[in-house]
């Protein structure tokens, strides 16, 4: 998108508060990576919770806790954000910022690996969002299907790779994961599934049968 337009775009539609521009400046202060969520895409993620009318939200990669912070704010009182991260360092940083935003138990997180905590968790998800490791993405598509209600919401970020899965020469895993689950939302009949090309591709499915 033109600079001027994204800036108008986000001047409007997705302002940061101070706890939202915290989370990053202490992100890039800690030598964290800055691969967090834009502000647009955060705010186009709140607005499908809200459309859905989310209470339980799942997110696979809590990193700083940026992304978090914008599902939580969707949720109702009673509502409730499960994060899984398997960096302590991270885990450390997220809980941090889901303090500082005055989130409560709207917001809680595991820390480990999502393939050890996915088998724990109860099914019945209004949204999963997909944002962690890239490799193992066909098990988090199956978990995410697994955990998900009728009608709730399968969301992918970086489904474009940065334009690497339309790049035939890139066979590294970490793009082989992101195609196939582009592959696996486009296809498996319990999906309805639409790309939203906001930064690095936004994949929305929503799960029309069990
Ligand atoms: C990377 C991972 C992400 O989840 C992201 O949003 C951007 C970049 C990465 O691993 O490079
Ligand atoms: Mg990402």
């Amino acid at each position: 998108m033109d600079e001027r337009l994204a800036r108008y775009v986000n001047d409007l539609f997705a302002i940061e508060d101070g706890v939202l521009t915290g989370i990053r400046a202490r992100q890039e202060r800690l030598g964290l990576p800055a691969i967090n969520i834009s502000a647009d895409e955060g705010k186009l993620l709140h607005v499908l919770l809200r459309a859905t009318g989310a209470r339980r939200v799942l997110e696979i990669g809590a990193l700083a806790g940026y992304s978090g912070v914008w599902l939580a704010r969707a949720l109702p009182p009673d509502g409730s954000l499960i994060t899984i991260e398997k960096d302590p360092r991270h885990a450390l940083v997220a809980r941090q910022a889901f303090a500082e935003a005055g989130l409560g138990s709207r917001a809680t997180l595991i820390e480990g690996a999502a393939l050890d905590v996915l088998p724990t968790l109860a099914p019945g998800f209004d949204v999963v969002f997909v944002d962690a490791d890239k490799e193992p993405l066909a098990q988090y598509f199956a978990w995410g299907m697994r955990l998900l209600r009728v009608g709730g919401l399968l969301l992918l970020d970086n489904a474009f790779r940065h334009g690497q899965v339309v790049n035939p020469e890139d066979r590294t895993p970490d793009t082989e994961g992101i195609r196939t689950f582009n592959r696996l939302a486009a296809t498996d009949s319990r999906l309805v599934s639409a790309m939203v090309p906001i930064r690095d591709g936004l994949l929305v499915c929503v799960k029309v049968a069990e």
